[in-house]
């Protein structure tokens, strides 16, 4: 057992940190629907997992996976996650976290990526909509095509928010070789 994890654990840990049973969250990118399970579980039965993806492959996944643990306490999207406040009911507001895992989806269309100018958009509306304590976490691969320029963009933007509103941390196995994915992490203070 490593003294200290990967960065997607380390996104794991945090998040276990900031999600109790009954809060409302959101995966903002659905892909196969891990990310979407781990969050179920925090949230528990009386809370809801609002999920989106671009592609119908993801929603499908990401659904049947949920089905498979028997997990109903979700709502997915195929809409890009830049207009999730469109959709988000009142009721599930504010939000307990947020979680990004940018890049394409696994054994799919490598062209189809997540985009800097939808991420900023996405990342501006999911800063609004979380609650104090709340968290957003975001794993960036600059190692991949339109990765490098927009982990490089949502690093500066993140990197750009007032100290006085927002803790933001960066995590990354600093030694890996070709350009390793790191980890975001946006705690909202007030
Ligand atoms: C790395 S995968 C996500 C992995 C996923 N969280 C999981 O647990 O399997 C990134 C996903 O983002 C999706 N995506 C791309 N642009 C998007 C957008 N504007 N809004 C929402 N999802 C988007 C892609 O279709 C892809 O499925």
């Amino acid at each position: 057992m490593p003294a200290f994890s990967k960065p997607i654990h380390f996104a794991q840990q945090v998040l276990k940190n900031c999600i109790g049973t009954g809060d409302c969250v959101v995966d903002a990118t659905l892909g196969n629907g891990h990310d979407a399970l781990f969050l179920a579980n925090l949230v528990g039965e009386k809370g809801t997992v609002i999920g989106f993806d671009v592609q119908a492959a993801a929603v499908q996944s990401a659904t049947l996976r949920m089905q498979e643990h028997d997990v109903t306490q979700f709502n997915f999207y195929q809409l890009g996650h830049e207009k999730m406040a469109e959709v988000i009911p009142e009721e599930c507001l504010p939000l307990a976290a947020v979680m990004f895992n940018l890049g394409y989806l696994p054994n799919a269309d490598k062209s189809l990526i997540t985009k800097e100018y939808t991420t900023l958009m996405a990342l501006d509306v999911a800063q609004v909509l979380l609650k104090a304590g709340g968290v957003i976490s975001l794993m960036c691969y600059p190692g991949h095509e339109g990765g490098d320029t927009e982990s490089e963009a949502v690093s500066e933007w993140a990197a750009s928010l007032p100290r006085e509103g927002f803790r933001v941390a960066k995590y990354a196995l600093h030694n890996a070789p070709n350009n390793p994915p790191f980890l975001l992490l946006i705690e909202k203070l007030k």
